[in-house]
Order: structure tokens, then sequence, then C-alpha cells
């Protein structure tokens, strides 16, 4: 089911960050939001997560780096059944195996806390939590940009295999043209609070419109990056 939102916004500190914004998800879809570092993106995936969530739809998040999601004073099973609980979802050992086999950290000890893992399988545990959940949708905050390329890499295609077919959607927020283009098949560019240009990933690369995508589809470096 297509998951819709309206005039979404945001004004902080007297200045509007996010003008009015309305969007459609269908099912299993994936866009990448892009722009330049201060353009909105995340404020719109927050107000985008918030507005669902009120909608009664079942919205995950997960955030560029593991350390907004993992408290380091608790071990990675307290968050594992954390998240079981806020999602109401009943403690199901099978279905922990299967989400942290899919993110191949199985052989992870969950008793340790999160720094006694490395941080690319902190944020596969964190990837594995928003997907407790079944979600309709995930957004994906800059989800790699702490992790090395080849590792990042790995983690989406993880992520990619096991949601295929699931009928979840993804949003994927970066200023990594290069990722974006690889993960995604439509490209929202924001620009000054704005989604200024949106369209097929291929249409973007090849015929940007406006200065915010040219800008960013200039940097053709981006075509050496592996993820
Ligand atoms: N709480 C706040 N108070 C004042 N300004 C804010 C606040 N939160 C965000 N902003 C401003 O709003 C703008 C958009 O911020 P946002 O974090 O959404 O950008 P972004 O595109 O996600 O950037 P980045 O790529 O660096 O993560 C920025 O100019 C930022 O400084
Ligand atoms: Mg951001």
């Amino acid at each position: 089911m297509t998951l819709s939102v309206s005039g979404l916004g945001a004004v902080r500190s007297g200045r509007t960050i996010l003008h009015p914004t309305s969007l459609e998800i269908a099912s299993g879809d994936r866009i990448g939001l892009v722009g330049a570092s201060g353009s909105g993106k995340s404020t719109l995936g927050h107000a985008l997560i918030d507005d669902l969530r009120a909608q009664g739809r079942g919205v995950a998040h997960v955030p560029q780096s593991p350390d907004e999601a993992l408290d380091p004073l608790r071990s990675l099973e307290f968050h594992w059944n954390e998240a079981e609980l806020a999602l109401k979802a009943p403690p199901d050992a099978d279905r922990r195996k299967r989400l942290l086999s899919a993110l191949k950290i199985a052989g992870g000890d969950l008793g340790k806390r999160p720094w006694g893992w490395s941080r690319g399988m902190q944020q596969r545990f964190v990837i594995a939590m928003a997907l407790i959940g079944s979600p309709e949708l995930i957004v994906l905050d800059e989800p790699t940009s702490a992790l090395d390329p080849v590792i990042a890499a790995d983690t989406m295609d993880l992520l990619e295999s096991h949601l295929n077919g699931t009928g979840t959607a993804t949003l994927l927020i970066t200023h990594d043209l290069g990722l974006a283009a690889r993960r995604v098949s439509r490209l929202m560019v924001m620009d000054e609070g704005r989604v200024v240009e949106a369209a097929s990933t291929q249409d973007l690369l090849e015929c940007p419109r406006t200065g915010a995508a040219k800008s960013l589809c200039a940097h053709r470096s981006w075509l050496a990056v592996p993820c």
C-alpha cells in the first residue's frame, strides 16, 4: 500500500528549514534523497517518519552512526529486547537468528556492549533491529558513511537481498550520489529545504535540470566508488 504524506515542514529558530513537502512512496520503492550538506535531507527524513508513525504506519529509522542508536552501557542483547518491546513484537529467537544471519553477524556475542563489536558490525546490528517489525519503510540516513567502502557495499547488499520481495520500501538519505546511483531507482534532490528535482535515477544522472542536481552530478569521481 502506498505511503503518502503532505505538507511536511519544519521551522527552527524562526527559520524555515523544510518548506511544505508532499511525498508518495509505493510498496518496495527504492528512493534516494540526495543534496548538499545542510540542504534539509535529515529534517525531511525525520518529518516523514513522525508523520507516517502518527498515521500508524510501520517505519524504521537507521541513523548515520551506531552511536546514535546504541547505548554504550547496555549489551546488544538488551537493545534487541528493548526493540522487540517497543515494537510490541513478542520475543522470537528464530527471528533474531534469521535477521542476524541475514546481516552476517550471527556469530557476534550479544552479551557484549556495543564497543565490543566493530563499528561495521554495530551498524549491521542496528539495521537488523530495524527489520524486527517488518516495516513498510526504512529510512536510512547516511547508513554507511562511517564504514569503509567495502564493508559499506557489503552491508547494503545484505540489506537489499533480505528485503527483496518483502514489499518494504527504502529511503536512502545521502550526499553520496555514487552510493545512491547504485542502490535506488528514483532520486529526489534537495536544496535549501526544498525537493527541487525528482526523477528516475537514470534520467537524473543523464540530464540533471537544476543547479543542485548538476553540481552533484558534476563530481564524476563517484563512479570509482565500490558501494
Ligand atoms: N535544531 C535546529 N536548529 C536550527 N537549525 C537547524 C536545526 N536542525 C537543523 N538545522 C538547520 O537546518 C538545515 C538542514 O539541516 P539537515 O540536518 O536537515 O541537513 P542535511 O541535508 O541532513 O545535512 P547533512 O548532509 O550535513 O546531514 C541546516 O542548515 C541546519 O543547520
Ligand atoms: Mg543529515
